[in-house]
């Protein structure tokens, strides 16, 4: 399973990276406005902090304004993904993408029919938002499985980004249901290394370690 970073935070982004455990990064208009940056000045630098796909949205809403704004982030770096809204205009503007190579990871999807449509017009990812759902009272991990079936069932190569994590719950789940990749905001991702268990079980090794008086080295 690819796990991205869900954060503009440049600093947060080159720690993380240290691990070698970070594939890629998605970005949305809320976090660019919170990186207080310019657009672009920010994507380029994510770009050259990670190898894999960093998602760059849209703002326009009309086709003609997406495809426009689409091929200048595009431009930004070979690896930038085009993040473009699950609307109508939006699987348009996905399926022109599609056609000029362009990649895009479709986001807001609230259902497996949208998440249908997505894979029908071309899209590289489909973005189910799961917290947004749970808050909403909804099953956010049973759309991830219901859009894994279809897809399977169809062959549709659209890998399935779960998006909206929360917590590392979120995560094991996601990999569970087949998720191909989930987008995890920094602090979660820092809590996905952690369980109470190891943090006592290696107080207690090392505390019995050094009662032997011995160094490996
Ligand atoms: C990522 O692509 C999404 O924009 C992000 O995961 C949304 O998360 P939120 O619901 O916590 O804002």
């Amino acid at each position: 399973m690819q796990l991205f970073l869900d954060t503009t935070d440049t600093a947060v982004l080159k720690d993380l990276a240290t691990t070698g455990l970070v594939d890629g990064v998605t970005t949305n208009p809320t976090l660019i406005a919170k990186s207080g940056r310019p657009m672009a000045e920010v994507i380029a630098e994510i770009c050259g902090l990670v190898e894999g796909p960093v998602s760059a949205e849209v703002a326009a809403m009309d086709v003609e304004g997406m495809l426009a704004e689409g091929r200048k982030l595009a431009a930004i770096a070979t690896n930038v993904v085009v993040k473009v809204p699950l609307t109508r205009n939006g699987l348009i503007a996905t399926s022109e993408f599609a056609v000029e190579g362009i990649q895009t990871n479709v986001t807001l999807c609230f259902s497996a029919a949208q998440a249908l449509l997505a894979a029908k017009a071309g899209a590289s990812y489909i973005s189910p938002f799961i917290g947004r759902l749970d808050d909403h009272g909804a099953d956010g991990m049973e759309l991830i499985r219901e859009i894994r079936a279809i897809y399977d069932n169809y062959g549709y190569d659209t890998e399935i980004l779960a998006a909206s994590i929360r917590t590392p719950a979120h995560v094991a789940e996601a990999a569970i249901a087949g998720s191909d990749c989930a987008t995890i905001p920094p602090a979660t991702f820092e809590a996905l290394f952690k369980h109470p268990l190891t943090d006592k079980g290696l107080e207690q090794f090392m505390a019995d370690w050094a009662k032997t008086g011995q160094s490996i080295l």
